[in-house]
C-alpha cells in the first residue's frame, strides 16, 4: 500500500453552503483545488432529515463544472436511478442498508454510465462489501451517523478505512475510498494515510473564512 500513489481528492458538500448564494459558492468550487460536488439528497425517512433533490441538482449543474458526486440518503434508490442520470450526477452513491437487492442496483447504475458508489453507515461492517466490492468504483465510509452537517468525527472511522483499503487490495478492485462526515484540518492527515482517496467537506470549507484556501489546506494536509 506504502508504494501506491494515492490519488488526493477534496469534494466539498454543497450541503454547508449558503443556499441564498449558491451560484457564488458553486462558482468558489470551480475556482478551487477541489475535485468534485458532493451532494448530498435526504428523504426524511432513511435520514431524519430533508435536503434537496433533483430539480435543485439540475440547476447545479448549469453552473458545476466538476462532477456531481451524488450521495442518496434514500429508501429505493432504485426507483430515481435514471432521473438523477438525467439530472446530471455523474457518481451515485447508495447506502448498503437501504438496497434490498445492492447488486441490481450497482449493476444498474454502472449500465446509465455513472460511477456507482456503495456507502456504509457507521454501524455497518466493512465486510459487508466483501461479495459487491470488484463491482464498486467508490466506496464512501460515514464517519458520522448521516442526515446532518456539522457533527463530531467518529474516530473508530480510521481502523474501519484501513480495514477497507485491505479489502481493496485483496480483491484486486479499483474502488477509491471516500470518507464523510466531521472531516476538518486536524484528522485530514490521519484520513490520508489510513489509505482515503477522497475527503468531503461541508462545514470546515463553508463556514471558513476563505473557503478556497481551505480546500487547498485540506488536500495537502500532512
Ligand atoms: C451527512 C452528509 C455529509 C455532510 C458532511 O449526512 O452525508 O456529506 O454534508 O458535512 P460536515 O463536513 O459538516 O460533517
Ligand atoms: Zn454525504
Amino acid at each position: 500500500m506504502k508504494n501506491i500513489i494515492m490519488s488526493r481528492l477534496i469534494a466539498p458538500s454543497l450541503l454547508a453552503a449558503d443556499f441564498t448564494n449558491l451560484r457564488r459558492d458553486i462558482e468558489m468550487v470551480n475556482n478551487s483545488d477541489a475535485d468534485w460536488f458532493h451532494l448530498d439528497v435526504m428523504d426524511g425517512v432513511f435520514v431524519p432529515n430533508i435536503s434537496f433533490g433533483i430539480p435543485v441538482i439540475k440547476a447545479i449543474k448549469k453552473v458545476a463544472q466538476k462532477p456531481l458526486d451524488v450521495h442518496l440518503m434514500i429508501v429505493e434508490p432504485d426507483r430515481y436511478i435514471k432521473k438523477f442520470k438525467d439530472a446530471g450526477a455523474n457518481h451515485l452513491t447508495v447506502h448498503v442498508e437501504a438496497c434490498r437487492h445492492l447488486h441490481r442496483t450497482i449493476q444498474e447504475i454502472r449500465e446509465m454510465g455513472m460511477k456507482a458508489g456503495v456507502t456504509l453507515n457507521p454501524h455497518t461492517p466493512v465486510h459487508f462489501l466483501e461479495e459487491i466490492i470488484p463491482m464498486v468504483d467508490i466506496v464512501l465510509i460515514m464517519s458520522v451517523n448521516p442526515g446532518f452537517g456539522g457533527q463530531t468525527f467518529i474516530k473508530s472511522t480510521v481502523s474501519k478505512i484501513k480495514k477497507t483499503r485491505e479489502l481493496i487490495e485483496k480483491s484486486g478492485s479499483k474502488a477509491l475510498i471516500e470518507v464523510d462526515g466531521g472531516i476538518d484540518l486536524n484528522n485530514a492527515a490521519d484520513l490520508y494515510d489510513a489509505g482515503v482517496n477522497i475527503l468531503v467537506t461541508g462545514t470546515t470549507v463553508f463556514q471558513s473564512a476563505d473557503p478556497a484556501e481551505t480546500i487547498h489546506q485540506l488536500k495537502n494536509a500532512r
